[in-house]
């Protein structure tokens, strides 16, 4: 079976650019499930309602986000809208797994593709340069414990290369594929891991490529040159949109290959 991982969309440059591609790429390689991390698809900040509608609408199956889950807050309104238990859209929008406990919305979702093959996608978050997270490395086994699934993908949702390798090989041999999120640049590290799980560090954006990850350039410059607080903006130009093909064995969940994946206009 094959599984298709989005990397960040952001901004309209971002939905345009897998609006365009998403369709074709599905039939063409014979996709199964689709992730897509959302997490700056609402001009570069967060997920609307309306957005991750759009988004199930062009065939996304499960929804991940990162730092940026909270920006929209009608995304909250949306998470609560249906039971833990539900496999409607708005449980198909996961934030990570591990923010602080009580929080809305759910790290972990479990469903069954088209073709009957139980799958769960689980969206975690690191800690190494960022806030407001647990550590990923314990919760995700104590997840790992509770989902029956064999075909299990990992957003790892992470700053620092050196924790998203380690998650790689703590998970390998347990998930079919853990892709890292949230630098927005894709790294050329793909690979098969010895015990079968398939691995990217970063997948990359789905966005603008002439930005600063994302961002317009003169924005992000000025705040460099003059430490002075300014407005960020998404960018539009030279949009891409970054993926990764997993192919995997369903009664294993064993990942046999990956593939980069980058497209423009
Ligand atoms: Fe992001
Ligand atoms: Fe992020």
């Amino acid at each position: 079976m094959n599984i298709l991982f989005v990397g960040d969309i952001f901004g309209s440059a971002g939905r345009k650019i897998v609006r365009e591609h998403l369709g074709h790429l599905r039939k063409a390689r014979e996709v199964d499930l689709v992730v897509i991390n959302a997490e700056n698809a609402a001009g570069g900040f967060g997920l609307t309602p309306q957005i991750a509608d759009d988004l199930f609408d062009l065939g996304a199956d499960v929804l991940t986000t990162g730092n940026h889950v909270w920006d929209k807050r009608e995304l909250i309104d949306y998470m609560n809208s249906v039971p833990s238990d539900s496999a409607e859209r708005p449980r198909r929008v996961l934030r990570p797994a591990n923010l602080q406990q009580g929080l809305p919305g759910h790290g972990v979702f479990e469903g069954t593709t088209q073709g009957g093959v139980d799958y769960a996608v689980i969206d975690l978050m690191g800690r190494v340069f960022m806030n407001g997270t647990n550590d990923p490395f314990h919760i995700v086994n104590d997840l790992m414990a509770e989902i029956r699934a064999k075909v299990i993908v990992v957003d790892f949702h992470a700053e620092a290369t050196s924790e998203k390798v380690a998650m790689g090989w703590h998970l390998d041999g347990r998930v079919t594929a853990v892709i890292g999120t949230h630098t927005h640049i894709p790294t050329a590290d793909e690979r098969v891991l010895p015990g079968g799980t398939a691995y990217q560090t970063d997948v990359g954006m789905s966005g603008p490529y002439d930005s600063v990850i994302g961002v317009e350039t003169s924005l992000v410059l000025h705040r460099f040159l003059t430490n002075m607080p300014g407005k960020f903006e998404a960018a539009k130009a030279n949009p891409k949109m970054c993926a990764a093909l997993i192919t995997c064995d369903p009664p294993t969940g064993r990942a046999s290959a990956i593939q980069r994946i980058m497209m423009g206009e």
